[in-house]
């Protein structure tokens, strides 16, 4: 059992959450449990080999022996497992029935922009985190302006990829609540390893008051939120890549950071949220992932600094 204590978590394929991770999940099991019968039988078969002298067998045992179990037993087992592995893809690749909850995602370097979209309102912005209501279909469309990423939360689902010029889907049905992991699964540059996001899965009641929430500005009188940071955070330019609703600050190359301090992490999953490492994300962009385009803006002065990580940490 030790070596799968490492096969658990929140990023697990292994411990499914979701009516398509529960697919592929199976399907791993049957193909392993097929491979280790296909091991086993092959060492037997060596080790008989070996061990018996050669006279032993006549020539027509042994052709028997090469045809059949060097191509006709392969052959059924193979087409078999193909036949299994494949059974499960039209359901796996089916859209999401008509009027479940749409939800955009584009792969940026190196983060994940999410939208989604509220009818009759506003369309949601947010990154690095989707919370979805437990029991639910959802489509997620995806998308990316530049490389290719692969969108994969493991417990989840299957992996897609994220495609410039094209948009690709992936339904998925989320089984139980929790805190689940995803990651980007295809090579997209210096900090493909540095882009991974998380996935809550709430009651409906907690995810409609969580979306509810996100659709607010912040309000600009609001006493949690430091006027001091709130200047700086305008002064210094951070407006022109970011936004914040609620504020002049309307950028969209950078991840819209209206309520930056609920999300759990920051630099998609790089740092813990809270001011001490939004401090060190400020201060110090490139140690943290190399190649950001976010410049580091370490040359303000400390208080500056920590103004403005207090300043983000309350726009929860
Ligand atoms: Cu995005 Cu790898």
């Amino acid at each position: 059992m030790l070596i799968l204590a490492g096969c658990g978590g929140p990023q697990s394929a292994l411990e499914p959450a979701g009516h398509a991770a529960q697919d592929i999940a199976e399907i791993f099991w049957w193909m392993t449990a097929g491979g280790v019968v296909i091991w086993i039988a092959v060492i037997a078969l060596t080790i008989y080999a070996v061990r018996i002298p050669p006279e032993a067998h006549n020539q027509r045992r042994t052709s028997y022996l090469i045809i059949g179990g060097g191509a006709v037993v392969p052959t059924i087992v193979l087409t078999v497992l193909l036949v299994y592995g494949l059974a499960p893809l039209p359901h796996l690749l089916a859209p999401a029935p008509e009027g479940s909850l749409r939800i955009f995602v584009s792969g940026e370097q190196w983060w994940w922009r999410i939208r989604y979209e509220v009818p009759g309102k506003e369309p949601v912005v947010l990154a690095n985190e989707i919370r979805l209501p437990v029991g639910e279909p959802v489509e997620f469309r995806l998308d990316s302006p530049d490389v290719i990423h692969s969108f994969w939360v493991p417990s989840l689902a299957g992996k897609i990829d994220m495609i410039p010029g094209r948009t690709t889907r992936l339904a998925l049905t989320p089984t139980r609540p929790g805190v689940f992991r995803g990651a980007c699964a295809e090579y997209c540059g210096t900090s493909h390893a540095l882009m991974s996001f998380y996935v809550i899965v709430h009651t409906r009641e907690d995810f409609s008051r969580w979306l509810a929430h996100q659709q607010t500005p912040v309000i600009p009188s609001d006493a949690v939120v430091p006027a001091r940071g709130r200047e700086l955070f305008l002064a210094s330019g951070c407006g022109a890549c970011h936004t914040v609703r609620g504020t002049p600050a309307n950028g969209v190359i950078g991840p819209d950071l209206t309520h930056v301090g609920s999300r759990l992490s920051i630099g998609a999953g790089s740092l813990p949220n809270n001011a001490e490492a939004l401090l060190r994300w400020i201060a110090r962009t490139e140690h943290v992932k190399p190649e950001v385009l976010m410049p580091a803006f370490g040359m303000l002065p400390h208080e500056d600094l920590q103004a403005l990580a207090i300043y983000l940490e309350g726009l929860k």
